[in-house]
């Protein structure tokens, strides 16, 4: 399903709020709430409504265990651009969570290594039970995660090379295109497709026509975000400029 809000302040704070009752449903059982998070501009006032849902009403994430869809590769995780600081400095650093409990795909690897790290990513969401919720923003190439178009539906999490567009994008934050690593590790479009709740959201007109594709158009690996079409457990929580091509 599709819902649309008017404004992103709204429909943050709404996914926020679902994030928030997962949260209090799974502490109220004894049980671990597993969220997969996504970086980039599209979840900052989620995270927000969260710390603030922390700070103000009493919110605690001592039983959340975290899995970040991505990281670039090569990245420090000390570096400015990193989805470990991004994710720091907008969540983390903010609320109660354990640290043991974060799990942020490794920028720092050895080449030889990351294949079997990217089993043990697999491994560890499988062994908490899979992803409760997987929050996602979308790319103009169509990308879910860094999953850029030519990815498989059933892919896991791995190494994949950026596009020149994606790369683009991120030039402002490395100061250059040139700058912005070639490589990412990316959960897969089946490692997504696990979770049992899936929201991906988007804002601004930049995104209306990959909304318009990700939504209406014909399901290919050309546009990534078009497989979501295929699961039951998908909503796309838009503002009215992100949806304004839509039918
Ligand atoms: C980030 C990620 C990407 C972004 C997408 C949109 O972890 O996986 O798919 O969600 O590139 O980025 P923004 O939100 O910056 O427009």
């Amino acid at each position: 399903p599709v819902s649309v809000y008017p404004n992103q302040q709204i429909a943050s704070v709404t996914v926020a709020a679902r994030i928030a009752h997962l949260i209090r449903t799974k502490h109220q059982k004894g049980e671990t709430a597993v969220l997969g998070l996504a970086t980039g501009v599209t979840p900052i006032a989620v995270y927000k409504e969260l710390v603030r849902l922390h700070k103000e009403e009493g919110l605690s994430f001592k039983n959340v265990v975290t899995f970040n869809l991505d990281e670039y590769y090569p990245m420090k995780p000390d570096a400015m651009q990193s989805y470990v600081t991004f994710m720091n400095e907008n969540l983390f650093n903010h609320i109660d969570i354990e640290k043991q409990n974060i799990h942020i795909p490794d920028g720092t690897l050895a080449m030889d290594d990351i294949a079997s790290f990217c089993l043990d990513y697999e491994r560890k969401i499988t062994e908490l039970g899979g992803l409760d919720l997987q929050i996602l923003g979308i790319g103009r190439t169509g990308h879910i995660g860094f999953n850029e178009p030519g990815s498989a539906p059933n892919s896991g999490t791995r190494l994949v090379t950026l596009d020149d567009l994606t790369r683009r994008d991120a030039s402002r934050d490395f100061g250059g295109k040139e700058n912005v690593p070639t490589k990412a590790i990316t959960m897969g479009i089946g490692t997504i497709f696990k979770a049992r709740e899936i929201i991906l959201m988007a804002w601004n007109k930049k995104k209306a026509p990959i909304i318009k594709k990700a939504v209406e158009g014909e399901i290919s690996g050309d546009v990534p975000a078009t497989y979501l079409q295929l699961s039951e457990h998908v909503e796309f929580v838009l503002d009215q400029d992100a949806a304004s091509d839509l039918t």
